[in-house]
């Protein structure tokens, strides 16, 4: 009986012309059958209800509740992750109580085109992205006449603006292709871009901390074509930072036909302009055309952005493809941009401030030292480079790699198996104690097990 009443009021509610929910299907229940109801059940149906209109379960179709189960899972994870170097501290609440008063999703913003020129599209935040960049040029030693930059998709998008207005460049000046030079423990996307340029690459041998061999870049280096050098400011897995002093002795003394410096400083150039350490970022001292650095590394943001800074000179080089319905002004390698990564970015900075980064980057550095000192009490073989927040060690067991999403490497010139912690601002003292707690109720690894190697799941055609 009670079946074929609640069947018959879905049909209703099918039938009014309105969209099925269990909102709707509830609405009509209460205003059409209440006499029905003894007092009990009618408490029950207004409770369902007042739960189904506030949004919990359903929303016009969305299931809340699945939506719900992914965000409180996800808040779990977020306070054991530290294989990666992500701030998961993001502190946008006021942003988006912000941009929910300000109505903003109501409209599509876009930044395509050259935020340093006129748009004809006027639903951007170039205004905004422009000082960002006012920002962030000095830090790295562009003056402000000379800066162009952008707020980016990515690190990466950063590193393949900066290798593409490179080899453009080059070509410019030599009507040659160079060849890209860039350590062999440089982040992967450096590869990836080479390789999507058609661009010969040269992968240069490293030391045990990472670092480019000097003498094995003099050997490779080809000073008959132009060269695109690509430094490393902060390698992915060990955190080592390339000798730009030293790779610019080498290029003054060989003198290739042209030269053209990109810095992949995608985490470390998002701390080191706040940290005595400053100088190793600055263009005055390493004399680099561009840079790239990642916005949700050490600047957390709730989604992949960045910043990708070179000269006006350097951007004029481009071909701007003459696009006359943007006003012959897009030098970017996308056409349409977000405006709202932009947007985040000057609210970030303005909140932030100088000073609050440098806090930041003052309390990673400490953490990782902590870190690093501790395995090492332990017993865990560990090691951090200069200026770095990023500490490696032999790999623990597959239960502690998966409980922290640490990141697995291989190295024999250090015993094996290794992973790293990158050290960031939601790693807190108390949180690294329970990791160290973890590792030490575990043991040390065995010698020989770090030993065998991980499996190959490179297919064959990859080269
Ligand atoms: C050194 C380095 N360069 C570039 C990237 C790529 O940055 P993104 O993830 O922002 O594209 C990474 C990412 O981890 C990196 O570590």
């Amino acid at each position: 009986m009670k079946g074929l009443f609640i069947f018959g009021e879905i049909k209703d509610v099918r039938q009014s012309g309105k969209k099925f929910s269990v909102r709707n299907f509830c609405f009509s229940l209460l205003q059409k059958r209440a006499k029905y109801f003894s007092g009990r059940n009618l408490v029950c149906f207004c409770m369902l209800f007042i739960f189904t209109s506030s949004g919990l379960l359903m929303s016009e179709g969305i299931p809340l509740k699945r939506l719900n189960d992914f965000a409180k899972k996800i808040e779990q994870v977020r306070s054991e992750e530290m294989g990666y170097p992500v701030n998961q501290n993001t502190h946008l609440k006021e942003f988006y109580e912000w941009y929910y008063k300000s109505k903003l999703y109501n409209v599509s913003l876009n930044n395509v085109g050259d935020p340093q020129q006129p748009s004809i599209y006027p639903m951007n935040t170039h205004e905004f992205e422009n000082e960002v960049i006012k920002f962030f040029a000095p830090l790295y030693g562009f003056s402000e006449e000379e800066a162009w930059g952008i707020v980016t998709h990515s690190g990466t998008d950063g590193n393949m603006h900066g290798m593409y207005f490179g080899a453009k460049n080059l070509l410019g000046k030599t009507k040659q292709l160079p060849i890209v030079y860039v350590s062999e423990e440089a982040h992967y996307s450096i590869k990836r871009i080479a390789d999507l340029q058609n661009l010969e690459i040269r992968l240069i041998k490293t030391d045990e901390t990472g670092k480019m061999i000097i003498s094995e870049f003099e050997k490779a280096l080809d000073p008959s074509k132009p060269a695109l050098v690509v430094i490393a400011m902060g390698t992915t897995f060990k955190g080592a930072i390339d000798d730009m002093e030293a790779i610019d002795e080498v290029l003054n003394r060989k003198k290739p036909v042209a030269v053209f410096r990109h810095v992949d400083a995608a985490l470390f150039g998002g701390y080191l302009p706040f940290t005595e350490h400053k100088k190793l970022v600055d263009r005055r001292v390493g004399h680099f055309d561009s840079i790239a650095v990642s916005g949700h590394k050490f600047f957390g943001f709730d989604e992949p952005m960045g910043i990708f800074i070179t000269t006006k000179e350097v951007k004029d080089q481009t071909n701007p493809f003459k696009v006359s319905y943007l006003n012959e002004a897009v030098p970017t390698i996308t056409c349409s941009r977000n405006a709202i990564s932009a947007l985040k970015f000057w609210w970030k900075v303005k909140k932030t401030g100088y000073e609050g980064f440098e806090q930041q980057a003052k309390a990673i550095l400490e953490n990782a030292r902590y870190l690093e000192e501790q395995l090492n009490k332990i017993g865990y073989k560990a090691w951090r480079n200069p200026y770095s927040n990023t500490v490696y060690f032999h790999r623990p067991s597959d239960k502690i790699m998966k409980k922290y999403a640490l990141a697995p490497e291989f190295d024999e010139r250090l015993g094996g198996k290794m992973a790293h912690i990158v050290v960031m601002q939601h790693n807190t003292r108390k949180f690294l104690d329970e990791f160290i707690k973890d590792l030490k109720a575990e043991g040390t690894p065995e010698p020989s097990h770090l030993m065998e190697k991980d499996v190959e799941t490179k297919p064959k055609h990859w080269h």
